[in-house]
């Protein structure tokens, strides 16, 4: 399976960064809508139950459009990871927060403890991966969740008419080396949820608004953003249940031995089943040994 995440977004940054001054490429490199998408993004994770005082993961925090707009929140910890190193250290510059993390990450690890972060947001992220590694991402996301967090991402779907236009750019885009606009259906979330034991606490559609805004804030074209508004894209919000401690392997553990799976369960030898295929799609819940 080829995974074009990294290569593809540093060639996308590299090239805006040589048509224009730093800030418009930082800026344009993620979207645009710097400042008010920023806010937005902000209002949104307040009313999913942000606190003061809690640990942040913005997973793909790109240039930091969300981390400028929370920079004034003195006791929250902020951690962004991305995999264009000229984004983070964008972000890190505009934020100015010694005590906050930006950190490069590339191969779909966090590299966070278990049960350390309060809330996590992804935005516009997932849009860029293969199904296959948003799923490892989302059981990368819940084992660092504490217990009782929450996952917010937002993503291109398949339902709403408006997103089928970015559908159609794919498909005149089909043969260039530019980052993938992926879609997801609503059900294929509810699937992976199912599998990772996570709740799917919220599925907010991107044409009906969700997000409720305290006081109105201009847009970089002098549109307005008041009342309740939208990103575009729909927005997900998944949680990890109190009582979840355990880790869920959407991938083999590093240590994991076919061999010794086999020797120390018996009952597999003769069933046909591939062992690792096994252990990730039942053998873990089972509690099965494998080394
Ligand atoms: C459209 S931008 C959104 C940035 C930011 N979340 C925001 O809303 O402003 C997508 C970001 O995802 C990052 N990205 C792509 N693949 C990634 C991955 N596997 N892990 C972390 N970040 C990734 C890109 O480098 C880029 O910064």
């Amino acid at each position: 399976m080829k995974k074009n995440f990294e290569g593809d977004y540093n060639r996308l940054v590299k090239n805006k960064l040589s048509g224009a001054d730093k800030k418009n490429a930082m800026e344009q490199s993620i979207g645009g809508n710097f400042h008010h998408f920023g806010i937005l993004q902000r209002e949104l994770i307040r009313q999913q139950g942000l606190k003061g005082d809690d640990v942040i993961l913005d997973v793909g925090c790109g240039s930091g459009r969300l981390a400028n707009a929370l920079k004034e929140m003195p006791n929250l910890t902020y951690i962004g990871i991305d995999v264009v190193q000229d984004l983070l250290d964008y972000a890190d510059e505009i934020c100015q927060r010694d005590d906050w993390s930006f950190i490069k990450a590339t191969d779909l690890k966090i590299p966070l403890d278990d049960n350390s972060v309060d809330i996590i947001t992804c935005f516009s992220v997932f849009t860029h991966l293969l199904h296959e590694e948003t799923y490892v991402y989302l059981a990368e996301m819940r084992r660092v969740l504490k217990p009782g967090g929450k996952i917010v991402f937002s993503f291109l779907d398949f339902l709403i008419p408006e997103h089928w236009g970015v559908f159609a750019s794919n498909l005149i885009l089909i043969n260039d080396q530019v980052p993938l606009n992926q879609f997801i259906d609503p059900q294929a979330i509810r699937i992976w949820s199912q599998h990772l034991r996570l709740e799917v606490e919220n599925i907010f559609s991107g044409n009906s608004p969700y997000i409720h805004m305290s006081e109105a804030i201009e847009g970089e074209n002098g549109e307005l953003y008041q009342g309740m508004v939208t990103l575009g894209q729909s927005v997900c919000v998944l949680r990890k249940l109190e009582s979840s401690h355990e880790t869920i392997h959407a991938i083999l553990p590093t240590n994991f031995n076919v061999q010794k799976y086999l020797e120390l369960n018996p009952d597999l030898e003769d069933s046909g089943v591939d062992p690792e295929v096994h252990y990730i799609t039942c053998g873990q819940f089972e509690n099965r040994q494998y080394n």
